[in-house]
C-alpha cells in the first residue's frame, strides 16, 4: 500500500495545539477547562497519524467501556468526516475498530473489561480520555503495554480536566520531571470552534458556582470531597417540610404520596432513570409548579420498561404533569413515555431540540447551583427525608464529579435538581435564580 500524502491545513487546527501535531514525547499531557479543544485536537493527531504512518494499532481507553461510543469513537468519525477521508476507513461499531485501508487499526476499550483489554496485542500507541477516571495504578498498566519495538514514535496522550490538586495525575505528572513529558494547558478561550451555549454555561458557573468555574472554565487544579448543598438548609427543610406520607394506596409500596392530585393545579415531574450500575435507584418525583414535592416513587429492581409505565399512569393522574426526563440513561424511558403511550407534556431541550434533558459536565454545576439556591432561598419544600438525606452527603468526589459519596445513593437529589431546570423551561418560580443550563 502507497503511503497516504495529507497536506495539513493550519486553518482546522486550534493554535495552541498545531505544534503537538509533531510532538513526539512518550507522554503527551493535555489538561484544562472544559470544551478546550482536547479531545477534538487528540482524535485529529491520532487520525493523522494512522493515515500517514505504517503498522499502527492505535488503543483509546476510557474508564467504562459504555461511555465510549458516544464519546471518542464519534470524536475520532468526526476527525475523518472533516478532513474527507471516510473512503480511507472501515468503521466497525459493533466492534468499536476502526481499520484504514493502509491496515493501520484504531481500537476503543473500557478499562471495565480487563479480559478484553489484554487480548489486544501489538499496540503501539494509546489516547486515555478523561484520565482523570483512571487509577494510576491502571495508568502504569498500560504504561508498560505500549513496549516493544516499532518503527514510529510511541506515545501515551492523556487528556483531563484538573478537578483536584489531590489527584494522582498532579503528582505524577506536574509534581515531579518526567522524562520526555509534555504537558499543555488549555481553556475555552484556545478553542475557536467552541459553540455559544457552551461559552456562556462555562462563564455563568462564575456567579454559580466558582469552585467549578475555577476547574472547568480556568482549567485550573481543584478541591474535593466537600459536600456540595448547605447542610444547615437542609436541615431547615427537615424541620420544616419533610413529613410523613399519605397511608400507602399503590401496588407498590415505594411509592410515597404527600398530597393527592388537585383539580387544575398544574404538576411538574422529573424523573432520573437508573443507569443500571449497582443498586442505583430510578426516581419519579411529582411537584407542584409552586415547588413543594407531593409524590416520589423510588425503586430499583424494577425493569425500565415497567417503571416508565408506572410514571406514565402516575403523572396523568396529576393533570398531565409536566415531565422532564433525565435523557443520558433515559432514552427507554423516553421512548416508552412519547411512542409508546403517547404522553402529552414532556420537555424538549432549547438548545439540542431533543425530548429530556441531558446532564453534561457544564449543566450539572449549574443543576447543583440551581438546586443549592432553591434550598438557600426556600422556594422549594421538600417532603422526602431520603431526599433530604441524599443531600447531605452529595459532594464533589475525587474524579471531579458530583455526585453522591461511597455507598450513598444520589438520584433523589437528581430529581429535584431537574424539577428545577424543568421550571427554568416553563417559566421560573418566583424568587427563583435564573442561569439557564438549557
Ligand atoms: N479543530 C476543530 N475543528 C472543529 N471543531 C472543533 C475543533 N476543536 C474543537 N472543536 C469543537 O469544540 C468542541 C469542544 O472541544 P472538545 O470536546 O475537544 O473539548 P475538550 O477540551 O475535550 O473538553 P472536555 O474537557 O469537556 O472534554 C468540540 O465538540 C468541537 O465541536
Ligand atoms: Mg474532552
Amino acid at each position: 500500500m502507497s503511503k497516504t500524502i495529507l497536506k495539513l491545513k493550519k486553518s482546522h487546527f486550534n493554535k495552541i495545539y498545531w505544534p503537538l501535531i509533531s510532538d513526539k514525547s512518550r507522554y503527551e499531557v493535555l489538561y484544562g477547562g472544559a470544551a478546550s479543544g482536547k479531545s477534538f485536537f487528540v482524535a485529529q493527531k491520532i487520525v493523522y497519524r494512522v493515515l500517514v504512518e505504517s503498522n499502527h494499532k492505535f488503543l483509546i481507553i476510557r474508564k467504562v467501556g459504555t461511555t465510549l461510543r458516544h464519546s471518542v469513537f464519534e470524536e475520532i468519525k468526526k476527525a475523518i468526516s472533516n478532513w474527507n477521508v471516510e473512503h480511507m476507513f472501515t468503521i466497525n461499531k459493533t466492534e468499536m475498530t476502526i481499520t484504514c485501508a493502509n491496515g493501520n487499526q484504531i481500537v476503543f476499550k473500557g478499562l471495565d473489561d480487563p479480559v478484553k483489554l489484554k487480548s489486544i496485542q501489538g499496540v503501539t500507541g494509546i489516547w486515555i480520555e478523561e484520565a482523570a477516571e483512571i487509577t494510576q495504578k491502571d495508568f502504569q498498566e498500560l504504561d508498560r503495554r505500549l513496549r516493544g519495538r516499532n518503527k514510529h514514535y510511541k506515545q501515551i496522550i492523556v487528556t483531563f480536566n484538573p478537578v483536584s490538586a489531590s489527584h494522582w495525575l498532579k503528582s505524577y505528572f506536574f509534581d515531579r520531571k518526567l522524562d520526555s513529558c509534555s504537558i499543555t494547558k488549555s481553556t475555552y478561550l484556545d478553542n475557536k470552534f467552541v459553540d455559544k451555549g457552551t461559552l456562556i454555561a462555562l462563564q455563568t458557573l462564575k456567579e454559580t458556582d466558582p469552585e467549578e468555574y475555577e476547574v472547568y472554565a480556568l482549567g485550573n487544579w481543584g478541591t474535593t470531597g466537600k459536600t456540595l448543598l448547605p447542610k444547615s438548609f437542609i436541615f431547615l427543610q427537615e424541620e420544616k417540610h419533610a413529613m410523613d406520607p399519605l397511608p400507602l394506596q399503590d401496588e407498590y409500596e415505594e411509592i410515597k404520596i404527600w398530597a393527592e392530585p388537585i383539580k387544575n393545579v398544574e404538576y411538574v415531574a422529573s424523573i432520573d432513570p437508573s443507569k443500571g450500575t449497582g443498586n442505583d435507584n430510578h426516581v419519579l418525583q411529582i411537584w407542584t409548579r409552586q415547588g413543594e414535592q407531593v409524590l416520589e416513587f423510588a425503586i430499583n429492581d424494577l425493569p425500565t420498561e415497567f417503571f416508565a409505565r408506572k410514571c406514565d399512569e402516575l403523572m396523568r393522574k396529576y393533570n398531565d404533569a409536566f415531565c422532564i426526563v433525565e435523557n443520558n440513561m433515559g432514552d427507554l424511558v423516553l421512548h416508552i413515555l412519547i411512542n409508546e403511550r403517547m404522553y402529552p407534556n414532556i420537555y424538549f431541550s432549547f438548545n439540542t431540540g431533543r425530548a429530556g434533558f441531558e446532564t453534561t459536565k457544564t449543566t450539572k454545576p449549574i443543576m447543583i447551583a440551581d438546586l443549592s439556591d432553591a434550598l438557600r432561598e426556600e422556594s422549594i419544600k421538600v417532603r422526602s427525608r431520603e431526599c433530604l438525606e441524599e443531600m447531605k452527603v452529595f459532594i464533589r468526589k475525587e474524579n471531579g464529579k458530583m455526585e453522591a459519596a461511597d455507598g450513598c445513593k444520589d438520584d433523589r437529589v437528581i430529581a429535584a435538581s431537574l424539577f428545577l431546570q424543568a421550571i427554568k423551561a416553563y417559566g421560573g418560580l418566583a424568587g427563583y435564580s435564573n442561569n439557564s443550563a438549557l
